[in-house]
């Protein structure tokens, strides 16, 4: 509780000292926002630091319950972005002069947000992030004299940090193979029009597993269907490969389809009259530059079922098959659209171990929609949508094996 003036002075010269004195970063921050969690009773804090050239705002720091850390947003995205991208401090409930945002990384990340303050990390010329701490312990509220304080402490912090020079460190670097750039997607409905799609920002990296989570009817198959070639955006450019694939000919789309995608569903779409070989050979003769069909039915565990019709095949089975079609393209890309959401918890699990082995092994990227938060947890990058727009997306610094998550 901040109670006079006197209070204040004390606790703005110990994060200034703070900031003064640490040489690293981390460590200016680390203590910076435990000073103010303690004085504002806070549950939970974090601070984000914007990345200019690329407009992304990254959580550096995160205490409390709930942890944000390697949480990464789009600037004006949620009360975080809206903050820095406006320089306005976001409040809940409103204080007056604040603004108000629906939601912010934590409720996202699962917490109930009764009371929060948001404020920038500005210097004069410019806006360096944010800090947010949330939910008094107390269950009071914050008062606008608590939002004025914490706006000057901030200040103080980010003119330090831009006077000290210290700089965020990059994230280590990653070769970009697809990038989604303002991707929007219209349909008509009627005599209204349906935006499914409100402009997403992402790039796909190479020998990655991402993970894409959202409520039904967010966007998540519009997407996925557009990093397909299965479906155009409405407006945005896609770039696969440095090329621009936003208005592609037929030619390069059935070639880009073909050559280096794989495609798994939630079905299997298995020919019936056809063996679990013989559905996988049957693509690997209209492929490019196909491995040999007994890799992919041996990377997928079914060499001992290969003369199998689908019929004599369990659930988990046939999606393997599937998978081993898709992978005997040898394709540099796998799009896997709820591959198990039809399958038991063991069947699901033989299919991410295939999965997991693939990224592993043949150094596929495997991009998979999911409803099921638990297999997030295998992912190196989990892509949050929310009503057609990407609400954050999550680094798993050490993302689990199939073996070791349930549901
Ligand atoms: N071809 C289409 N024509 C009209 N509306 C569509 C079409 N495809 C999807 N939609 C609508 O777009 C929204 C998002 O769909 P979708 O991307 O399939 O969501 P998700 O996969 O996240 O459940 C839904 O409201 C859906 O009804
Ligand atoms: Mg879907």
């Amino acid at each position: 509780m901040i109670q006079n003036r006197k209070n204040q002075t004390t606790l703005m010269y110990r994060i200034m000292m703070s900031l003064l004195e640490v040489e690293s970063l981390d460590e200016a921050l680390s203590e910076s926002l435990d000073t103010i969690m303690d004085s504002f009773q806070s549950e939970v804090g974090a601070i984000w630091m914007l990345n200019e050239r690329t407009g992304i705002l990254r959580c550096v720091l995160s205490k409390g319950e709930i942890d944000l850390s390697e949480i990464t947003v789009e600037n004006g995205v949620g009360a975080e972005g809206h903050t820095t991208l406006t320089g306005e401090s976001v409040t809940k409930p409103v204080i007056a002069g604040a603004a108000s945002v629906d939601g912010c990384i934590f409720d996202e990340a699962g917490l109930k947000t009764t009371s929060l303050l948001c404020v920038p990390l500005n210097t004069v010329k410019k806006i360096l992030g944010c800090v947010i701490i949330a939910n008094k312990k107390d269950g009071e509220l914050y008062t606008a004299e608590e939002l004025d304080f914490m706006e000057k402490m901030a200040s103080l912090a980010a003119m330090t940090i831009e006077e000290k020079g210290l700089i965020i460190p990059e994230t280590e670097h990653h070769r970009t193979i697809i990038s989604l750039r303002d991707i929007t997607k219209d349909y008509k409905s009627g005599d209204s029009i349906l935006h499914v799609l409100k402009g997403i920002n992402l790039d796909i990296y190479e020998n990655e597993f991402v993970v894409v989570l959202g409520e039904s009817g967010c966007g998540k198959s519009t997407m996925m269907n557009i990093i397909g070639g299965m479906d155009y955006p409405t407006s945005g450019q896609l770039v696969i490969e440095g090329k621009d694939f936003s208005h592609p000919s037929e030619k390069d789309l059935t070639e880009y389809r073909r050559n280096y995608l794989g495609f798994i569903f939630q079905s299997y779409n298995l020919m019936p009259n056809l063996t679990a070989k013989e559905n996988v050979q049957f693509i690997a003769e209209i492929s490019k530059n196909p491995i040999s069909v007994d890799e992919a039915i041996g990377l997928v565990g079914l060499t001992d079922r290969a003369g199998n019709y689908p019929s004599q095949m369990s659930g988990g089975q046939q999606q393997r098959v599937s998978i081993a079609r898709a992978l005997v393209k040898n394709p540099k890309i796998i799009l896997a659209d709820e591959p198990t959401a039809a399958l038991d918890f063991v069947t699901g699990q033989e299919v991410l171990r295939v999965i997991e082995k693939i990224v592993r092994e043949k150094g596929t990227t495997v991009i998979m929609i999911t409803h099921n938060v638990e297999i997030a947890k295998m992912a190196h990058r989990v892509v949050k949508l929310r009503g057609g727009k990407i609400s954050s997306i999550k680094t798993n610094l050490n993302p689990l094996s199939a073996d070791d998550i349930s549901w």
